[in-house]
């Protein structure tokens, strides 16, 4: 049975990136929904950011990482399925695109929105990219939104896949020994 694993690197920053980006899905639902008109929205906000721009810099990290240990990622086993596979494939790469987009579209959300409160960095006031515009805020935040669902159904089925592998398939197919 192959035992490798995820080189250290990428399973610290596999698991610090998932808390912080379930975290900001969670945060980003109750402040901009069912907490919206709570006294201290305006704290969940700065929070959101300030996590949200933390993501946006550990994902170039991360994939300066994967870059780095390209040769060391375990293969998939050899006897799964083309179309498995193939879903495997597709899903990480969806999931890493979506890292991208989310936060970029958050970011520029609140650039070109002319009530934003601005965008600080657990305190360190941040440049908006780009002039204020109403009708492109409208833009990005749809896209924040819209990227911000799919990233959360593409990680429910990315759990559902990691269960399935580990307790409905044979050992050797148990993907969550190579993460942990
Ligand atoms: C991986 C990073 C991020 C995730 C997963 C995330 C997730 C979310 C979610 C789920 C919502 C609620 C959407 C809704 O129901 O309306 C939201 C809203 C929001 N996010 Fe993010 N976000 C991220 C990064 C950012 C960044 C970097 C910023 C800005 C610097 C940001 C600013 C906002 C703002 C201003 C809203 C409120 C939008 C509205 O009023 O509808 N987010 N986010
Ligand atoms: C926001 C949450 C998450 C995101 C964005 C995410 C993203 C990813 C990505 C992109 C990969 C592919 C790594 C690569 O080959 O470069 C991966 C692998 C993996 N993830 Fe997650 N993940 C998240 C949460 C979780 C959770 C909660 C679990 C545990 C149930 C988990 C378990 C795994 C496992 C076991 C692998 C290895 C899959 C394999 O190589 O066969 N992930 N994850």
């Amino acid at each position: 049975m192959d035992t490798a694993k995820y080189p250290k690197p990428m399973r610290i920053m596999h698991w610090s990136m998932s808390l912080i980006i379930i975290g900001l899905l969670i945060l980003g639902l109750l402040m901009a929904n069912w907490l919206a008109d709570a006294s201290y929205a305006g704290k969940m906000y700065w929070w959101h950011k300030s996590f949200g721009v933390l993501a946006l810099l550990l994902i170039f990290v991360r994939l300066c990482l994967r870059w780095q240990y390209r040769a060391q990622i375990p293969q998939l086993p050899i006897d799964m399925p083309a179309l498995e596979r193939k879903a495997a494939h597709g899903g990480h790469t969806l999931l890493y695109v979506l890292m991208l987009i989310v936060p970029i579209s958050g970011y520029l959300m609140s650039s070109t929105y002319t009530a934003s409160s601005g965008i600080t960095f657990f305190g360190l006031a941040l440049p908006d990219v780009l002039p204020k515009n109403d009708v492109q805020a409208q833009f990005f935040t749809a896209v924040h939104v819209i990227s911000a669902y799919t990233i959360g159904i593409m990680v429910l089925l990315h759990v559902a896949a990691v269960i399935k592998h580990r307790f409905f398939d044979s050992p050797e197919h148990d993907s969550l020994r190579k993460m942990l």
